[in-house]
């Protein structure tokens, strides 16, 4: 009968098209799934943002994965490795048995993103994927932790542990009590570099749907990460992070030259980084 014929016909297209478009896990047949990349710089919260997405059940945030050398080695190895995140077949400690509803990654500026941004953006725009961009917005802030956690590395105050993130007042009390000193002849060049990259940044990708982040403001109002839901377009719940945040104090007491920095930075554009937190 042409009619049966027609009917199989109908039903496997719909089956291999199906499969083709979403991987459903088990119960969930048919939830698209949204696409995301956390677009950041080093100790600018990404961590514990990704922690917050991850408490979520239907958000999959598979951490740093351009982290590891080789997989940044070239274009090929970046649209590979993205390749497999998107099409789910991507496992680590994020990954749910739950219906995954948005599945994405971190990715620092520093990793391959700057100097691969055309293949990169002409990726996200073929698979749609959404980019939120995390930045901090005092630059001067960040830089106390980049130096802190680079002497952690080598210190490893915590019983001989490096810790990039704590989940306790004691251990960020612990890693809090170093005072770097800064580079003045270094500071202001490197404020702007580090402010040009990620103004940079946003201009690549301004055509790809995105939403910009500022981890004081997420610190400020918990409200923000309903955004980041919508956002994403999973169901809005309350989300949750164990970290601690490590520098709390005033910048005064965080900085051993703090005399000095305050005169150099005093009158230019980055002075309200003295006082804000
Ligand atoms: C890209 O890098 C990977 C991993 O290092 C390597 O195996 C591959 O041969 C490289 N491909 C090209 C086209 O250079
Ligand atoms: C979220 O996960 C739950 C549990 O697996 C599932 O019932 C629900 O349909 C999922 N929601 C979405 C939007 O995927
Ligand atoms: C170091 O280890 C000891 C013994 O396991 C523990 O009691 C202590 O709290 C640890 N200290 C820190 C700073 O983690
Ligand atoms: C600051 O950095 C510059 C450039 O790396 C270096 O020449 C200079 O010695 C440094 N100054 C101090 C006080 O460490
Ligand atoms: C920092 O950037 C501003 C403009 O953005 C520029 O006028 C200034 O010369 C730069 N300073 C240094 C030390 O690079
Ligand atoms: C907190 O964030 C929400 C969501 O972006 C916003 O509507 C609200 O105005 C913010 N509240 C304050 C006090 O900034």
């Amino acid at each position: 009968m042409p009619f049966n014929i027609l009917f199989f016909a109908l039903v496997l297209f719909y089956f291999l098209y199906g499969d083709l478009r979403w991987k459903p896990k088990e119960e969930c047949a048919c939830n698209p799934v949204l696409f995301f990349c956390i677009v950041s710089m080093q100790r600018s919260g990404s961590g514990w943002f990704e922690t917050f997405l991850n408490s979520h059940i239907n958000v999959s945030s598979n951490g740093e994965i351009f982290s590891v050398g080789k997989r940044r080695a070239n274009v090929s190895s970046i649209l590979e490795t993205m390749d497999r995140v998107y099409n789910l077949d991507w496992f680590s400690s994020a990954s749910k048995n739950e219906c995954t509803a948005a599945v994405g990654f971190k990715w620092m500026l520093n990793q391959g993103l700057v100097e691969h941004h055309e293949e990169i953006v002409e990726y996200f725009e073929r698979r749609r994927v959404s980019v939120i961009f995390l930045f901090r917005r005092n630059l001067l802030r960040r830089m106390i932790s980049v130096l802190a956690n680079s002497y952690d590395k080598d210190a490893k105050p915590l019983n001989g542990t490096h810790k990039s993130h704590v989940h306790s007042a004691v251990e960020a009390n612990i890693l809090a009590k170093y005072r770097p000193r800064l580079n003045i002849t270094l500071l202001i060049p490197e404020l702007n570099q580090t402010k040009e990259t990620a103004a940079k940044a946003i201009a690549y990708f301004k055509n790809t749907r995105h939403i910009v982040l500022y981890y004081e403001d997420l610190v400020n109002n918990r409200t923000k990460l309903k955004d980041v839901q919508e956002f994403l377009r999973v169901p809005y719940r309350d989300l949750e992070s164990r970290q601690v945040k490590i520098h709390t104090a005033a910048l005064s007491k965080q900085i051993e030259n703090w005399n000095e920095v305050q005169e150099a930075l005093t009158g230019t554009p980055y002075q309200r980084f003295l006082f804000k937190d």
